[in-house]
């Protein structure tokens, strides 16, 4: 399906959205999405991570609001759920910021989906939406891995991520709120951050542009499901307009299969930078060597990704190397 082809739907149901996150890369998406299609858009984010610029071309819109809030402060947070009917849940603290503040990531990605999800309770909205991560399998058991595979995150963001999910379906149990888990895979597109705690594309892109020789954590064998971050924005409208998905979990990946060496060749072929050879350091901890993640749940809803990953990946980097160095 098209997102053209969602929103009769979408727009039947929804007249309002807050999205959390977003200032961020993937919540900055959503919002230009809903906000240029004429609706009600409000941003939720503390700009920990998220930044003004990501936002900026969406201020001189009417149906467009930018709050800085952070979603643990639930007394500030409760202002702006009036009118709502759709909530996409996306702040959370950072996969690579959870190593450094562990406390921190559970208070977010726990304490804070708590809140939101009282809030939706309160103010009686449609849909919840839940941004979730493969992070939460851990190592695989068995692949393809669908979305009934045993959950065992390895890492503190996989478990606070774990626990974001769990007081959804709680919710959802509890109290009948409308609520979808979309477990999101390795999403790139524009604005991801490109610093060290960001997305392994833009951070080779950056390298590129400053001529740097990337780094490669482990043997490079590892496998990604890289999924396009526009096709995240439609699988959300999708959920959102289907009765069916309604308690749900969703893995949200291409099916796309590339390893870190893969998308490395690609890159510095696009750049004719065959050069700056990849200097190899040791594994990260926590890191998953193989993903196959088995997408066929949410496509039987009527999704489908972008398949051609490397037409996606050079149209990317024709846009970056457009726009001045940050
Ligand atoms: N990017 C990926 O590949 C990927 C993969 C799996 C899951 N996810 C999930 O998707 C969602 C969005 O990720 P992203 O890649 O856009 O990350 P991002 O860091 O760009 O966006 C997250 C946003 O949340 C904001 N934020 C953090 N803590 C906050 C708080 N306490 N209150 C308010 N705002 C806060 C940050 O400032 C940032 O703008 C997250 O829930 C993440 O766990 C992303």
């Amino acid at each position: 399906m098209t997102i053209s082809e969602i929103y009769p739907e979408f727009k039947k149901k929804y007249h309002k959205a807050l999205v959390t996150g977003g200032a961020g890369f993937i919540g900055s998406h959503l919002c230009e999405e809903l906000v240029t299609r004429g609706f009600l858009v409000v941003s939720i984010d503390n700009y920990s991570a998220g930044k003004y610029e990501n936002l900026k071309h969406l201020k001189k819109y009417k149906n467009f609001r930018e709050i800085n809030c952070d979603i643990t402060d639930v007394g500030k947070l409760s202002a702006y759920f009036k009118g709502v009917d759709i909530v996409f849940h996306n702040a959370a603290s950072k996969k690579s910021v959870c190593l450094k503040d562990p406390r921190r990531d559970l208070e977010v990605n726990g304490a804070g989906t708590f809140n939101l999800l009282e809030l939706a309770k309160k103010y009686k909205i449609k849909k919840f939406i839940q941004a979730s991560t493969g992070s939460v399998y851990g190592e695989a058991i068995y692949f393809p891995q669908d979305e009934k595979h045993p959950t065992s995150p390895v890492s503190y963001y996989g478990v606070s991520k774990l626990a974001g999910e769990r007081y959804v379906q709680v919710f959802h149990h509890l109290y009948g709120l409308d609520t979808t888990i979309l477990r999101y895979f390795h999403v790139y597109g524009s604005r991801q951050e490109s610093n060290e705690f960001g997305g392994v594309v833009a951070i080779f892109i950056r390298n590129m542009l400053e001529g740097k020789r990337p780094i490669i954590f482990g043997t490079g064998r590892q496998e990604r499901s890289f999924t396009y971050v526009k096709d995240i924005v439609k699988a959300n409208l999708l959920v959102a307009t289907k009765k069916e998905s309604t308690g749900e979990i969703y893995n949200c990946a291409s099916g796309i299969k590339v390893t870190i060496n893969e998308l490395l060749k690609i890159i510095l072929e696009v750049f004719e930078r065959k050069d700056l050879k990849p200097v190899y350091k040791d594994w990260v901890l926590g890191d998953i060597k193989k993903f196959e993640i088995s997408n066929s749940k949410i496509k039987k809803l009527g999704m489908n990704f972008e398949r051609d990953f490397s037409k996606r990946l050079k149209s990317i980097i024709d846009e970056k190397k457009g726009s001045p160095k940050k």
